[in-house]
């Protein structure tokens, strides 16, 4: 007799080719339309599935997990950050919640220079002032951006991220600055020429560039507060490619609108898909839909993740991606 193949439920539209082995794997149920699912219909694919492969536009909270099936043993989540899964829920319920690290660092990292230097060197606000036909010739006054060559970067969460854009931002000519809860391996901090800052207050008050590469957790949430965006120079820019929920939005509206910090670089925002609309009226800020990751060799290397963390699973070993809270 052949075993039953176990029922994956995929919560959004994946690249293709891992759709297609996705398929050959397993049973698996695809979400080809990629329409947002619905709470209700969230909570019907847990009480069914095997696995549930969700994304960080899904959010597996504990009124969504109290529903879950006897058979829900994993939650091989597409994407690193995991802060839209209640992990200590699925803890308690003995659900295996795996991710997808190491395949998006580059991609991300790429994305937080890209923003740095946008903002820096203002590329949107050039790109805008050509297309709506405004712009009447070069001038020795015209758009001028700030240098970013010898200037100070300081690094929220030297992880894998962190570290990817540390080696960028050496070549770009930026002193390096890191503050993360525990201090990194000195050969690490050799190799980045990276400066640690025990305090992060002390650090945003050095900077003239702050770059958020940490998780969100309950404890980063709001870690940029009011009081400690206040901290940074006038001239300072703030890049945030992690979670929108790791910097108060509106406090850093009313900053960048009110000239009180230079410029910022948004990859994530704390409510998305909702933008803040007094972010979309301000020159200095460069918002960007969440691309950090959006490559397709990315994409597909994520979906490779996932596969392999249900197939490992399933066939009774540890996932390689096992997510363990405390070392987030
Ligand atoms: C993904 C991300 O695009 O992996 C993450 O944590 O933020 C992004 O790169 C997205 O979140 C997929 O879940």
């Amino acid at each position: 007799m052949t075993k039953k193949k176990p029922l994956v439920v995929v919560t959004r539209k994946l690249p293709e080719a891992i759709e297609t082995r996705m398929m050959e794997l397993f049973d698996a149920r695809l979400n080809i339309d990629d329409a947002i699912m619905t709470k209700q219909e969230l909570i019907d694919a847990v009480k069914e599935a095997d696995v549930l492969v969700p994304t960080v536009t899904d959010k597996i909270d504990a009124a969504v997990l109290a529903h879950a099936g006897p058979n829900l043993r994993l939650i091989a989540n597409f994407g690193t950050g995991v802060d839209h899964v209640d992990l200590q829920t699925a803890r308690s319920r003995g659900i295996t919640v795996t991710n997808t690290p190491d395949v998006l660092t580059e991609d991300t990292a790429d994305m937080t220079m890209a923003l740095i230097l946008s903002v820096s060197r203002r590329l949107a606000e050039g790109e805008r002032l050509i297309r709506k036909g405004d712009w009447a010739g070069w001038g020795p006054t015209l758009m001028l951006g700030h240098r970013i060559w010898g200037k100070r970067l300081g690094i929220v969460g030297m992880g894998r991220i962190g570290r990817a854009l540390a080696r960028r931002a050496k070549g770009f000519g930026l002193s390096v600055h890191y503050h993360n809860r525990r201090r990194v391996h000195s050969d690490i901090e050799d190799e980045l020429d990276a400066t640690y800052w025990e305090s992060l207050d002390q650090m945003l008050a050095h900077v003239d560039v702050v770059s958020v590469n940490c998780p969100h957790t309950p404890a980063t949430y709001h870690l940029l507060s009011a009081r400690r965006l206040k901290l940074m120079q006038p001239h300072a820019i703030l890049v945030n490619t992690a979670r929108g929920e790791i910097v108060d939005e509106p406090a850093l509206t009313r900053m960048l609108s009110d000239g009180e910090i230079a410029g910022a670089g948004l990859d994530v925002f704390e409510h998305e898909p909702a933008v803040n609309p007094k972010l979309l009226e301000l020159q200095n800020a460069v918002l960007l839909p969440h691309m950090g990751s959006a490559t397709i060799e990315g994409r597909v290397d994520m979906g490779e993740k996932v596969l392999i963390n249900i197939k490992t699973f399933v066939d009774g070993h540890t996932p390689p991606d096992r997510v363990i809270e405390g070392l987030l």
